[in-house]
């Protein structure tokens, strides 16, 4: 598979800063807590626009009703639902943290809901992108069922009150003890490999229930991913091997009172902008529901994953939205009278979210500018992972002498890796201003850790009615140290 490119966004060469050591500290003006009344606009997300005049009343509705929590008011400051996030900032008790609008992702499970309208379909959010509890009871109560990965983010789906029999229990290394809690719970279990059918088998003996299992099956298409995000392709550690499927069929019906094989299902990648190529992989599946299905078994379900990308760039890509992706494979589900089960985690969660820094200074070391922010890599660490750009702006307006240079945006933490963003022209910040690295919903949090005791950062939302609440406390000092206690 070729490796993907991601598209360079370095701006001209950087003109060095004229005063690399302390013109740049200017004190900010408090503005404190003041609720700003401008709601927020009905924007044109360009990210939407299919320019397609031909495209279906679906998309174009999207379009129309599209409304981004993240705007601009007129004085030039970022706003969230309308809330500045400078005001956020000084109410606030620590910087760095992450901030939500609850809004958003209820409109973004609206836009799959509307997608899916005439199939029979599970919503399965994908809990790895984001486990905030909160937000998890959030998506509950929309509708939401819940893709899991490993017996905690299963015991978590539970304790958030998602009915079980609309979750999925996915991975390649699932534990015994784990698959017994998933087979006394009823939620559908994924076929991986032999060892896996074998353990699913055990823990259905052991749970005294039968497990409706799907297989995961590779369709061995190229997502257009970065190589780190693609799965369904033949080299991937994950599902079965395709020339495999007869042993996996003979071994389901030898099982008969452990397992009911109900579904198949593959999952391309992450990241993914052509629904094409979900169209190709369902085209595959449905060939092996058939084959199935002539076996004698009652496949009833196709879960065809997640990986829906987004506008990480904010430059106007054209992405396709849930209802491109559903209209892909609506009329491949329909003809075999299938439930379509989805598993989205980014294209749900990730654009309702950006991650608030601070400005501690700004540096030059000759050729390179850096802008060294409170956030880091460990709070946020797809870019220095997967080199993933997020789009990355200041929440005040600049001022008419800042300096517009060429800036690497950089965390305090003790690694070279350890940046937000590079190249980006930005006006020269003066110290303390509040620096947002947008998208950050997705595989931000739940990735972030403690590396150099940068204790995880506390998250807020901004509620239906504009008031900020606490959605999950920051991590301490005395939360690490409680870790040795007692020893
Ligand atoms: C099996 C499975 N389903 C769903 C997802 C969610 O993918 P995304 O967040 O790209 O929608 C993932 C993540 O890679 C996954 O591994």
């Amino acid at each position: 598979m070729a490796a993907y490119q991601f598209p360079s966004h370095s701006t001209p060469s950087s003109k060095s800063l004229k005063h690399p050591s302390n013109p740049f500290v200017r004190l900010l003006s408090k503005n404190h807590g003041i609720l700003i009344k401008s709601s927020p606009r009905t924007i044109n997300l360009r990210a939407k626009l299919f320019k397609n005049p031909t495209k279906t009343s679906n998309s174009d509705t999207q379009i129309q009703n599209f409304q981004h929590c993240f705007t601009k008011s007129e004085d030039g400051y970022l706003c969230c639902e309308g809330r500045k996030v400078q005001d956020v900032m000084e109410t606030v008790e620590r910087s760095p943290f992450y901030l939500y609008s609850k809004s958003q992702i209820t409109r973004n499970f609206e836009a799959y809901r509307e997608a899916l309208e005439g199939l029979n379909s599970i919503i399965g959010y994908a809990i790895k992108a984001n486990n905030n509890l909160q937000i998890l009871e959030h998506l509950r109560k929309l509708g939401c069922g819940a893709v899991l990965v490993s017996g905690n983010e299963l015991r978590l789906a539970l304790h958030a009150g998602f009915n079980p029999t609309r979750c999925i229990f996915n991975g390649n290394g699932k534990t015994l003890e784990d698959l017994v809690l998933a087979a006394q719970e009823g939620v559908f279990v994924n076929i991986d490999s032999e060892f896996d059918l074998d353990n699913i088998v055990a823990a259905a003996r052991i749970a005294g229930k039968k497990v409706n299992a799907l297989l995961r099956i590779n369709p061995d298409v190229d997502p257009q991913v970065h190589p780190y995000v693609a799965t369904g392709n033949k080299n991937s550690k994950f599902g079965i091997r395709n020339e495999k499927l007869q042993w996996f069929l003979d071994a389901v019906k030898a099982y008969s009172n452990e397992l009911k094989l109900v579904g198949v299902h593959c999952h391309l990648g992450s990241t993914i902008t052509k629904v094409d190529i979900f169209k190709d992989a369902a085209v595959i599946m449905l060939n092996y529901i058939d084959q199935i299905r002539a076996q004698g078994f009652e496949i009833d379900y196709f879960n065809m994953g997640g990986g829906l990308g987004i506008d990480y760039y904010h430059t106007g890509d054209i992405i396709p939205t849930p209802g491109d992706l559903i209209d892909t494979v609506r009329e491949l589900v329909l003809s075999r009278n299938l439930n379509l089960i989805i598993e989205p985690g980014r294209s749900l969660i990730a654009n309702t979210c950006c991650l608030v820094n601070r400005v501690i200074g700004v540096k030059s070391n000759g050729t390179k500018n850096f802008i060294v922010i409170d956030g880091s890599m460990s709070e946020l660490i797809r870019p220095s992972l997967y080199g993933a750009y997020q789009h990355i702006e200041f929440v005040s307006p600049s001022q008419p002498d800042d300096e517009i240079c060429t800036f690497d945006i950089v965390g305090p933490v003790c690694e070279s890796t350890d940046f937000l963003g590079k190249d980006r022209k930005l006006p020269t910040p003066p110290v303390g201003t509040g620096l947002v690295v947008h998208d950050a919903g997705a595989y931000c949090m739940s990735m972030a850790s403690t590396y150099n005791l940068k204790m995880r950062p506390p998250e807020y939302w901004v509620e239906e009615d504009g008031s900020i609440s606490k959605i999950r406390h920051g991590e301490t000092f005395e939360d690490h140290l409680r870790f040795f206690e007692g020893l």
